[in-house]
């Protein structure tokens, strides 16, 4: 269970209205969605990912922001073992970046995953053509069908329609989910399955910090609420875990695009030590106190924990407000928990603030300006 070294005053009715909100929202059902999982869609996901672990030794998951980091994130963290590399594309409009994946992929066998809510945005677009093409030209169109899953909306979007007159294989986005709160749906699981991660223990987790999540969700939304009012308006999560670097992304767009609106919110970075002790750690120690920590300490060996308490020390000393978020064990299990509590904790936050937790209409503003260019 998810501990915290703090606690803070919280305002039962309110949190009681927050929650109820939450959960009517048309975009709550990821709040019920560890102990309502789709059985069936469950064992579809299954099924494709061992068809894929056994005629591709490269998956290309294309997607961007929502339908990219989460997946990313625990793939990264845990690296787990697997016949089949998963490897990246449409996060980026950059050529080079594409050229990459396409060098990295070559002659060898593969499949792709193309992940995309709405079926409309560019850079998982482009990506897609490019490596369909490469596909068709390697196995033929016939061929080629049958190695492209699509995750996208149950009923529209361009991606959704190509892939029914395709006849691709299918997972579905839930329309009550958004991008950002997606990672234990389909749009995480199937690549997560294929890379080699357990699955079901992520999602047992997440079904356990249902019911034990919430507490220290709130107590964590209030906690920031309270430092935001301080003039604490920049929050660094900090790990001591390398691999952990995608989490922090993750965590990054969660906060960043649910909260960041209305002039309001707080700013999310992150950092990982020790490595990044050497670098902003400098600025963390001495530089301006507008920021407040966020660790989240990880089960490690005793080597770490000695850091893990140093920086404790010193960053309290040096007038930082630190806050612990202990996670019970770095595995399946304790990820699992990790993302409901931060997903909870992230729209309760929102609902604080007094913006709407599940839109991003900032985002749309550069999409705008972008098609005008092009
Ligand atoms: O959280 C979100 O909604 C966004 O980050 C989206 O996931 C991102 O913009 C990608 O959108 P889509 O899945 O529609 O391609």
């Amino acid at each position: 269970m998810i501990k915290l070294n703090f606690s803070s005053e919280i305002d039962a009715e309110e949190v009681k209205r927050i929650l109820g909100e939450i959960a009517r929202d048309p975009m709550g059902g990821w709040l019920e969605l560890p102990r309502r999982y789709d059985m069936g869609e469950f064992a579809r996901i299954k099924e494709a990912a061992k068809k894929i672990n056994e005629d591709s030794e490269y998956l290309v998951c294309v997607g961007i922001g929502g339908s990219y980091l989460g997946h990313r994130a625990i793939i990264e963290a845990l690296r787990p073992k697997s016949e089949t590399k998963v490897v990246y594309a449409g996060n980026s409009l950059s050529a080079r970046e594409l050229e990459y994946a396409l060098d990295e992929v070559g002659d060898h066998d593969f499949s792709i995953n193309v992940i995309s809510k709405s079926g409309t945005t560019l850079e998982p677009a482009r990506a897609f053509e490019v490596f369909k093409q490469k596909l068709i030209e390697k196995y033929g169109e016939e061929e080629a069908r049958n190695r492209i899953y699509a995750t996208t909306d149950a009923s529209k979007g361009t991606l959704h329609d190509e892939a029914e007159a395709s006849g691709y294989t299918r997972f579905v986005v839930p329309d009550n989910i958004g991008g950002r709160y997606s990672v234990l749906t389909a749009v995480g699981l199937l690549p997560m399955l294929v890379a080699g991660v357990d699955v079901d223990k992520l999602l047992e987790g997440a079904a356990e910090a249902v019911e034990t999540a919430v507490e220290p969700a709130v107590q964590y939304a209030y906690m920031r609420y309270a430092l935001d009012a301080k003039k604490y308006d920049t929050e660094v999560f900090a790990s001591f875990e390398p691999s952990t670097m995608y989490f922090n992304e993750w965590l990054k767009q969660l906060f960043g695009e649910s909260e960041g609106k209305d002039r309001r919110g707080i700013l999310p970075c992150s950092v990982i030590y020790s490595t990044d002790l050497h670098s902003l750690g400098q600025y963390l120690q001495d530089g301006r106190r507008n920021l407040f920590e966020t660790i989240i300490d990880f089960p490690t060996d005793d080597m770490n924990a000695k850091v893990v308490s140093a920086v404790r020390i010193a960053h309290t000393e040096g007038g930082i407000p630190v806050l612990n978020i202990s996670v019970p064990s770095f595995d399946e299990k304790g990820f699992g928990e990790l993302i409901y509590f931060f997903e909870l904790a992230c729209a309760v936050s929102a609902k604080l603030i007094g913006v709407n937790p599940f839109d991003q209409p900032g985002v749309e503003a550069y999409k705008a300006e972008l098609k005008k260019l092009l």
